[in-house]
């Protein structure tokens, strides 16, 4: 029995700060050490949707993405500034990736909404629902099935109080996706991961527990702030426990504030020139 790796990383932001840079840097040398089979990166690449940041993205993770162990999604952040999400998803809102052991579904859940900053929550459809239960259906036998998405699928607490505000006032801002349980519902007994970003703080979930083949729900939050990325081992198309965490770097909630306002050479950062 061949067991293997995913690691589910999201919300980079790269571009946000030399610090955010630093910490992504640090962690894929981390994913390098483990040699993991996989990584996946649910939205949020980049910061400011700019190109450049994208740009940076793929040249953290060249090591990576140059033996095709690397699986990405848009999230709302790519959709500002240069509008990355074509150049991040291409083919289309549902995009198929097969890979040994896996199926991995990928679900462009941003829309041209989030081309505004305060307008970051997700949107999809009825159809979308279906064109992702069609893909899952494409799946082997054997192989382990995970939808790939930038939005949360249920409700989760904002992050901060912009987002309680908006909710407050009746805006759908910080809503999950409005089919997220009729997705849920769709892929019982025919998926088992869903693993998406957005939410900065990380959340985990179980549906039908008593089935043979449950769905498993993870938010990574923030890998860049948090400093630590899931690990699922996985065989025969079965996920083996729960997923472990593996540290790649400080929590930033303890990070010296100093730090925030560093040089490159202070960060220990290539020089950009
Ligand atoms: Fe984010
Ligand atoms: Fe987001």
């Amino acid at each position: 029995m061949t067991t293997r790796t995913l690691i589910h990383v999201s919300d980079l932001h790269l571009g946000k700060n030399l610090e955010t840079e630093r910490r992504a840097i640090a962690m894929c040398e981390a994913l390098i050490a483990v040699n993991a089979d996989h990584v996946v990166v649910t939205g949020d690449l980049t910061h400011r949707g700019r190109a450049s940041e994208l740009a940076l993205f793929w040249r953290i993770f060249a090591p990576l993405t140059a033996r095709g162990r690397v699986t990405v999604v848009p999230g709302n952040h790519d959709r500002l500034g240069d509008d990355l999400g074509e150049a991040i998803q291409g083919g289309g809102r549902v995009v198929v990736t097969q890979l040994p052991g896996l199926h991995l579904v990928r679900f462009d859940s941003t829309g041209p909404h989030n081309r505004a900053w305060l307008a970051g929550h997700g949107v999809m459809t009825a159809d979308d629902v279906a064109a992702i239960s069609a893909a899952v259906d494409l799946a082997a036998p054997g192989a382990l099935v995970a939808v790939l998405l930038h939005h949360h699928i249920l409700p989760l607490p904002a992050d901060h109080a912009a987002e309680r505000l908006a909710s407050w006032l009746g805006w759908p801002y910080a809503d999950e996706l409005e089919l997220g349980g009729d997705l849920l519902g769709a892929l019982r007994g025919r998926c088992d991961l869903v693993l998406h970003g957005h939410r900065h703080a990380p959340q985990a979930g179980t549906f039908f527990g008593y089935d043979a083949r449950p769905v498993l729900v993870f938010n990574a939050g923030s890998s860049t702030e948090l400093g630590r990325v899931r690990v699922f081992a996985h065989a025969l198309g079965r996920v083996l426990g729960p997923p472990a965490w593996l540290t790649t770097g400080p929590d930033s909630r303890d990070t010296p504030a100093r730090t925030r306002g560093a040089g490159r050479a202070e960060l220990g950062l290539p020089s950009t020139t």
